[in-house]
């Protein structure tokens, strides 16, 4: 695969930025070229069969459980130098961190990600991306990794709109949804297939106390 550098002023960024500056979220269709999303799912999966992902947890800090009454998918965090198409794909949100912040003055400071797996069968609750005790997560991002999905394999990404507007997204392979995480609710549908998705978080600093 060649490295490719997706600068901060690149219309599709730039497209994004404005989506969000104007709704609150964005969705683009065609995001990631699909060799990058192909590596992507084969490194999710290579990581799901040596039994690398956790069940994911709800909550943060002391708090934090494994409840699959409200989500029953499995992750792991990824970080820089892992793999070649981990680390592309962080420089390609890297740029887009840099975008958000020269078009919304929002002081994002750091982006985390985890692979994201959903057997059949699982589902994630509705709810917000911030936490109440911590509201450092400012934009979601996630990208799908799934080929040719069809409606009828469910696993929607369901996001409640202002004035009760339900929006679906299919989690389609190369497909970016972006979204101010304390703002929208949203929830994943059961799917009767596998779900693959790389979900992650832009991060304003927290207010540490001195
Ligand atoms: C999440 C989430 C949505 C999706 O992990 O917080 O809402 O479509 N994921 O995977
Ligand atoms: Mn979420």
């Amino acid at each position: 695969m060649r490295a490719m550098h997706i600068p901060s002023d690149h219309p599709l960024l730039l497209r994004i930025v404005d989506d969000l500056a104007t709704h609150g979220w964005s969705q683009q269709n065609i995001f990631l070229p699909e060799a990058l999303t192909r590596a992507l799912a084969a490194e999710c999966r290579k990581r799901e069969a040596e039994g690398d992902l956790a069940p994911a947890a709800v909550g943060r800090g002391a708090t934090q459980e494994v409840r699959e009454g409200i989500r029953g998918d499995q992750i792991q965090w990824i970080e820089p130098g892992e793999s070649e198409a981990c680390d592309q794909y962080l420089a390609v949100m890297n740029s887009l961190r840099e975008a958000i912040n020269r078009g919304l003055f929002l002081g994002l400071e750091d982006f985390e990600c985890h692979f994201a797996f959903y057997p059949p069968g699982a589902f994630y609750r509705q709810h917000l991306d911030r936490f109440r005790d911590d509201d450092r997560r400012t934009v979601s991002a996630i990208i799908y990794l799934n080929e040719a999905w069809l409606p009828e394999n469910g696993g929607q990404l369901r996001m409640s709109l202002q004035g009760g507007v339900e929006h679906d997204v299919q989690p389609t392979g190369g497909c970016l949804v972006v979204f101010l995480s304390g703002d929208i609710p949203h929830e994943v549908l059961p799917a009767n297939r596998d779900r693959l998705s790389l979900t992650g978080w832009f991060r304003r600093r927290g207010n540490e106390p001195f």
